[in-house]
């Protein structure tokens, strides 16, 4: 820092000096330019005035006294002086400084007024010796030269003076110019104290400013840095020690993050290794998939994109929609990098991509590539409100809502899934042997029409909706065509067991193709599609989870009464126990503020969180709330419930009516039994971020999960991942995906009102200790079976698919003479 002051002091005062002696010269220089002008035109208005007197005289044809005349025409003594030459330069008489040798006088400018017979004027130097001079005269009088300078400046004027048309001699008039150069000097000097008195300010003020701000922030930043490197501080805290320097603080704060993660990576990793437990991390993940991928690249399509942009006020806000998918998949493309080609659904999206509709997301970080594709709006009608949600999405979920079919629907459906090639071939292109992961059922068809063009392609489809059974699935006319796109894809992945079976057997029903049974594949047209289930989860902050000082490993459950337990769970329990919570002291403050917010201090809170769908079974839900203050009046004004619904497909009828239905549901009970001070149920009805969920999961004593019929359920795991403190306590319904892993849970027929209510009853009043266990138990089982799993599992058996080589040329051959 001193060594960049020295040199900021020595660049300021190299820099002002010059930018100052600059400036002075062109001011003295401007300066002696009007005093010269000036003193011209002085002269030649006085020659001026003289010429016509001399020439009146001539005239009159007198014999000249020229010495005399000069005399009479030499008004005052601070007149130039005066000297008369005939036309062969002799001179005929001087005035005013009788010391000047005229004669001596450079005879040019005499020679040139003669020539062009006019008056001319110059400036001229001439020794002092013939100055000196002039110390007597008049006209020089008020610029003495104190001798010491040996040349001296005058300004000479000659004017031709004739007697009719013809010149008989030329007045000389000689002005004393030295004091123009004296008063230059002057300048200079005033301008020498001026730049020295600037230079002092201007480093003064400088080194202050950089004491001020720049030092002081400086240090306090390495000082961050330092504490950082350590362990002693954390990422948000820097930006606001580097003051004014945000941009920068930005780039250091996410490379600081970076360091943070790596360092707790790494951690984790020995944490992990220590404890012999093979949990899979984000971390894990990405070395795993880059060794399975190589060279090659993964692309990721679905229909709902993983960052909307939309507009919000007068702005663009950029959102991550309510989607398990997204949940799921979002960790694995951050994760190993890729390209994620999407549906751009958002108002703005149009605006936040290149020319190729590309973006790095996440918008902070840029960790992998979203290719988004247009739809129009009838585009969405047909294929995704129509085709998807209105047919395929009640067909598969046995929620007692009619699937609706229309020819329109499935030729807009078909298109769109030719567009999405189109748009998966343009990404592909220059890549050799692209790893493709389909989702969900807007892409059935695509998995066909990729293999048709690109053989070489590894591709895989993830079904996140059930597969029903194959009478049920039989109501869609479409339905071959629908099984034959999806018998495309190398490998074929749903969540249960269950689903695999329901599709076998569609398959064995509506196509010509081997089913094979004992390895669950499928070999159709010389093509092998092997199907396995891939329960979905969610991701497992390890970090997170061991920063936690309450971890759900250290439960206080000790052998004994864990054993009772273990026994116990199962068969209801009739003691009332205290559910004092016990959290932790950091959690408990989050909490508090939670319930303030919502104004709900001292109540129990239950939650559920939901799209605003019909399979959620969120009506029957609220029934089952009404029912347990019915059965357990001393309830009331004890426990809230906060229903958080995001808005979805909000134009298709059933879910418009649906989102009726519920409002009124609530109104109803709320109704019934709200009082001045306390209401029962809050119900949230818009999109909240996942860190505003967060601080709900972490803050609720029981979370509601009674889906009529549903895939998997993120909610239920991403509950549990959230409850770093080992509480709380999850109703899960027997119809998701999810009851088949978190057998702990109080699994529930959510049709059944009562057993619901029930549920929640034993939920709220079970021991803390067998609370803590039955989370311990399901946290274990998220933990080991999280999304990083599901994905390595999928990916690498996908990754394990032998392309066959014969079949491959094949299809090549059949491609390119397709193309041709
Ligand atoms: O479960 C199927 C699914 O596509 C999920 O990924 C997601 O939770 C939900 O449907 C989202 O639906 P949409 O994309 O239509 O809003």
């Amino acid at each position: 820092m001193h060594f960049f002051r020295l040199r900021l002091v020595a660049a300021l005062l190299l820099g002002i000096t010059l930018i100052s002696i600059a400036s002075t010269y062109f001011d003295v220089l401007a300066h002696k330019h009007t005093l010269r002008s000036d003193l011209a035109r002085r002269t030649q208005w006085l020659a001026a005035g003289l010429q016509p007197q001399i020439e009146q005289q001539l005239t009159m044809g007198a014999k000249m006294d020229w010495p005399a005349m000069l005399r009479a025409l030499r008004l005052h003594s601070d007149q130039p002086a005066m000297a008369m030459f005939d036309t062969g330069g002799k001179l005929l008489a001087s005035t005013g400084d009788d010391a000047l040798p005229w004669q001596a006088l450079p005879a040019g400018l005499l020679k040139r007024a003669l020539m062009l017979n006019k008056e001319e004027g110059a400036f001229v130097r001439i020794p002092d010796a013939l100055g000196e001079a002039g110390e007597n005269s008049g006209s020089a009088s008020n610029s003495r030269n104190n001798g010491t300078s040996s040349i001296r400046s005058w300004y000479e004027d000659a004017i031709p003076l004739r007697n009719g048309a013809q010149t008989v001699a030329v007045l000389l008039l000689m002005t004393d110019a030295e004091y123009i150069h004296t008063e230059g000097t002057e300048v200079w000097r005033r301008s020498f104290l001026r730049i020295l008195a600037m230079v002092v300010l201007v480093v003064v003020v400088t080194l202050f400013m950089v004491r001020w701000f720049l030092q002081k922030p400086v240090v306090r930043a390495a000082d961050w840095l330092r504490r950082l490197r350590h362990g002693e501080a954390d990422v948000e805290e820097g930006a606001s020690e580097f003051g004014y320097l945000v941009p920068l603080a930005k780039e250091v704060a996410s490379l600081a993050e970076n360091l943070t993660h790596a360092r707790l990576a790494a951690e984790t990793e020995a944490r992990l290794r220590d404890r012999g437990e093979h949990v899979w991390t984000a971390d894990r993940l990405a070395v795993h998939v880059s060794e399975r991928l190589g060279s090659d690249r993964l692309l990721v399509v679905s229909n709902r994109e993983p960052y909307m942009h939309v507009r919000h006020g007068r702005g663009t806000e950029c959102i991550v929609p309510p989607s398990g998918l997204v949940t799921a998949i979002e960790p694995i493309l951050q994760a190993c990098d890729g390209t994620w080609v999407a549906h751009g659904s958002g108002s703005e999206d149009a605006l936040f991509v290149d020319q190729h509709d590309r973006l790095r997301v996440p918008p902070d970080e840029r960790r992998y590539t979203l290719r988004r594709v247009w739809l129009s709006p009838e585009e969405e009608a047909e294929y995704y409100e129509g085709f998807c949600n209105e047919g395929l999405w009640p067909l598969c979920h046995i929620a007692h809502t009619r699937p609706i079919f229309r020819a329109s629907d499935w030729s807009c459906y078909k298109s769109v899934n030719a567009r999405f090639a189109e748009v998966l071939f343009e990404e592909m292109r220059g890549m050799n042997h692209p790893v493709v992961f389909v989702q969900d059922y807007h892409f059935a068809l695509l998995p066909r029409m990729i293999k048709q063009v690109r053989p070489d392609a590894r591709v895989a489809i993830f079904w996140h909706i059930p597969w029903p059974n194959a009478e049920t699935f039989g109501i869609c006319p479409w339905q071959a065509e629908l099984i034959d796109g999806l018998l495309g894809a190398d490998l074929i992945g749903f969540h249960l067991q269950a689903h695999c079976n329901n599709f076998l057997e569609t398959v064995d029903r509506v196509l010509e193709a081997r089913t094979d049974w004992e390895h669950f594949s499928v070999r159709r047209n010389g093509h092998h599609s092997v199907v396995r289930p891939y329960p979905i989860s969610v991701a497992w902050d390890e970090q997170k989870s061991a920063a936690e000082p309450f971890r759900s490993d250290d439960a206080a459950v000790d052998v004994n009464e864990r054993n009772l337990l273990l026994a116990k769970i199962g068969n209801s329990t009739t003691e009332e126990y205290a559910c004092a919570i016990n959290r932790t002291s950091e959690s408990a403050l989050a909490v508090d503020s939670l319930h303030r917010e919502l104004g709900i201090e001292g109540k129990r809170l239950l939650l559920g969180v939901d799209r605003l769908d019909y399979t959620k079974g969120i009506v029957e839900r609220l029934l089952a709330i009404e029912n347990l203050f019915q059965r357990y009046p001393w309830y009331l004004e004890q426990i809230v419930f906060v229903q958080i619904a995001s808005p979805s497909r909000t134009r298709i009828p059933s879910y418009a009516r649906l989102r009726l239905q519920v409002k009124e549901t609530v109104e109803r009970i709320n109704h019934r039994y709200a009082l001045s001070h306390w209401k029962p149920i809050i119900l949230i009805e818009r999109q909240c971020s996942h860190c505003e969920v967060e601080r709900f999961y972490r803050a609720a004593d029981l979370c509601l999960v009674t889906s009529l019929h549903d895939g998997m359920n993120l909610v239920a795991k991403e509950y549990l991942a959230a409850r770093n403190d080992g509480d709380g306590m999850l109703v899960l319904s027997h119809f998701t995906g999810a009851a088949r892993e978190l057998r702990d849970a109080l699994l529930v027929n959510p049709y059944d009102t009562e057993q619901v209510s029930e549920a929640i009853h034993s939920g709220l009043r079970m021991s803390p200790a067998e609370r803590r266990l039955r989370m311990q138990r399901m946290r274990q089982r998220v933990k080991e079976h999280n999304v990083y799993r599901w994905a390595s599992d999928i990916l690498t058996d996908l990754c394990a698919v032998q392309i066959e080589d014969e079949l491959l040329a094949v299809s090549l051959n059949r491609a390119h003479r397709k193309l041709a």
